[in-house]
């Protein structure tokens, strides 16, 4: 498809996303709109609850819009049916949660392989999985459960595992958010090797400025709008991230009609 060939991998137009709560409705995405280039890395950050986890759960369909409208690679999400949007999402899609979410019952190695098994395939040439375990640092550790390994390398497993079926994007909620910080920084650094080395695209979101600072653009996002955004070029520095995104979050204009 050449057309989808020259879009760039991640669109979103003009989100929109309500939850309803008892009798209150909560309108988590009013209007959210973004677009990734292949092979760049994009952090969104926010204050907790500003939407953050509902973006990326949409921009995985994971979660459908009640508005607007996600392009993976130029496929449109909300015109998939909910089948066509699991299989899509396995080859396409590689997610990183905060929680790792690894199976306990299985090997790291199990846990890596489970999408491939999951989506019918055989299982990866046995000299491809020992060289991606070997890339992220878990050649020594693949037999092990998860209960046996540190927070960082249940982190590896999972990146793995969303690495595994070779996804274009790779999109992380906090994926630093349950290591303490050299460990998280650690994550960071080998996020960034492979967008730079392996032209992934990736998006991670995080309320860190030391996360986010790996990052080559910040998209800010508040009450479920993108507010602004910016590159983290030249400086590339934690400290003049973090007081930009202060001075951009607290000199907006006070949240309206909720
Ligand atoms: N499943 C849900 N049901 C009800 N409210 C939700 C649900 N998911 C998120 N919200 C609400 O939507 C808003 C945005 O949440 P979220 O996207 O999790 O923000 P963030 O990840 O930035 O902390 C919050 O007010 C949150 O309470
Ligand atoms: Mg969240």
């Amino acid at each position: 498809m050449n057309t989808s060939q020259q879009l760039p991998p991640l669109v979103v137009e003009n989100l929109s996303k309500r939850f309803r709560q008892g009798t209150a409705v909560i309108e988590a995405l009013r209007g959210a709109s973004l677009a990734v280039r292949r092979g760049e890395f994009v952090a969104v950050m926010g204050a907790s609850g500003s939407g953050k986890s509902t973006l990326l759960h949409v921009m995985a369909g994971l979660t459908r819009p009640d508005g607007g409208r996600v392009l993976v690679g130029g496929q449109d999400l909300s015109a998939m049916r909910d089948h066509e949007l699991t299989l899509f999402r396995r080859r396409h899609v590689g997610l990183v949660f905060q929680a790792f979410n690894l199976i306990p019952t299985l090997t790291a190695r199990d846990n890596v392989l489970l999408p491939l098994l999951a989506d019918g395939r055989d299982v990866m040439a046995e000299g491809d999985l020992n060289a991606l375990l070997e890339r992220l640092g878990l050649a020594g550790r693949a037999g092990h459960r998860p209960d046996a390994l540190s927070g960082g390398e249940q982190q590896r497993v999972a990146i793995a595992r969303a690495l595994v079926c070779d996804p274009s994007i790779i999109l992380a909620d906090e994926p630093t958010g349950s290591l303490d910080s050299v460990t998280g920084q650690g994550i960071c650094r080998l996020l960034e090797e492979l967008c730079r080395e392996q032209g992934r695209t990736i998006v991670v979101v995080t309320h860190e400025p030391a996360v986010a600072v790996w990052a080559s653009r910040i998209v800010v996002l508040k009450d479920g709008r993108v507010l602004t955004e910016f590159p983290t070029e030249p400086s590339r520095n934690v400290h003049d991230l973090a007081a930009r995104y202060q001075d951009v979050v607290s000199t907006s204009p006070a949240e309206v009609e909720r």
